[in-house]
């Protein structure tokens, strides 16, 4: 007897056609890419809903929660600084939120805010357009919500290895990784098929260099490099990877397949192919 996965829906359901808002929580929140994101996936599936950028203060977060869960909003994504903050303000957390300590996704059913973390199963989607190759040593830089979100797929989901740079190591959580301080990077970069870059280190507006450089061609040859900035800046970390010819990736990736995946939770349907690129073409 065979068994039967149950068929996920590819068109929106008929309650889905009843116009409803949807957003992102953050302070500040002008920059976000989500707006335009998700507005395109609405417009490519013919469904009415709208999805609004709203600042929000830290001590406004409980109260933002707390209205969206009266007025029923769609759904909810979560952006600096309100990740962590949020997670005593759910109702129920699924287990990568749980483990990552963090929520960018929030489903509202019935009253219920459940809390999810979809960042990083979206690295792991955006990475597999980088090549099919499953990660299995891999060198990830910073200790902040989105670092955290990559190191746990990596482990969690992809079975890798990792190694956790951080400028105090000690204050990085115990798990089933290797704490490394910059001092020892250099040594662990010829072992490592993945490098990810998760610092603010390239950000707009943020710091412009490591404590140590990153010799990228210490890498080997296959060496993926990720650097969850996005827009990549000009020069970089990144530069220096593709000058040595190694594949390399900007932030963009997984800032869409995080967003896909809430988005699927939401409707509770699958996105097409054209549905995808319409949100990639949004935030190109
Ligand atoms: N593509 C996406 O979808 C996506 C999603 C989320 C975030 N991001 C990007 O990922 C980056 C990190 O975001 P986040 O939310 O994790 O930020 P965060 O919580 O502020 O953490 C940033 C981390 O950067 C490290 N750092 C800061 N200055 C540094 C320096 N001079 N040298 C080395 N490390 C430094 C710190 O780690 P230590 O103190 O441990 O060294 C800190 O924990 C940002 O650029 C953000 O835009 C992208």
């Amino acid at each position: 007897m065979s068994i039967r996965a149950p068929a996920v829906p590819t068109s929106p359901s008929r309650s889905s056609l009843v116009a409803r808002a949807f957003g992102v929580l953050g302070d500040p929140v002008g920059h976000s890419r989500s707006p335009a994101m998700h507005g395109a996936a609405f417009e490519a599936l013919g469904l009415p809903h709208r999805y609004f950028a709203f600042h929000v203060t830290p001590a406004a977060l409980p109260a933002a929660l707390a209205g969206a869960r009266a007025l029923g909003l769609g759904g909810l994504n979560l952006t600096v600084p309100h990740k962590r903050a949020a997670v005593p303000s759910m109702d129920e957390l699924t287990p990568a939120a749980a483990r990552i300590g963090a929520v960018n996704a929030v489903c509202i059913e019935d009253g219920r805010l459940r809390g999810d973390n979809t960042d990083g199963v979206g690295f792991l989607a955006g990475l597999r357009e980088l090549g099919d190759a499953v990660p299995r040593r891999a060198v990830v830089l910073g200790s902040g919500g989105a670092a955290r979100a990559v190191v746990d797929a990596l482990v969690h989901e992809a079975g890798a290895q990792v190694r956790w740079v951080s400028r105090r190591p000690a204050t990085l959580p115990t798990g089933p990784w290797t704490s490394v301080g910059y001092p020892e990077l250099a040594a662990w970069l010829p072992w490592a098929d993945l490098l990810v870059q998760a610092t603010t280190v390239g950000m707009h507006g943020g710091p412009t260099a490591f404590p140590v450089a990153v010799e990228v061609q210490r890498l080997p040859a296959e060496a993926r490099v990720v650097d969850l900035v996005y827009p990549a800046p000009a020069v970089g970390l990144l530069a220096d990877a593709a000058d040595r010819g190694l594949p390399t990736q900007d932030g963009r990736p997984m800032l869409l397949w995080q967003g896909v995946r809430a988005l699927e939770q939401w409707l509770a349907m699958s996105l097409s192919p054209e549905v995808v690129q319409a949100m990639r073409d949004a935030i190109t």
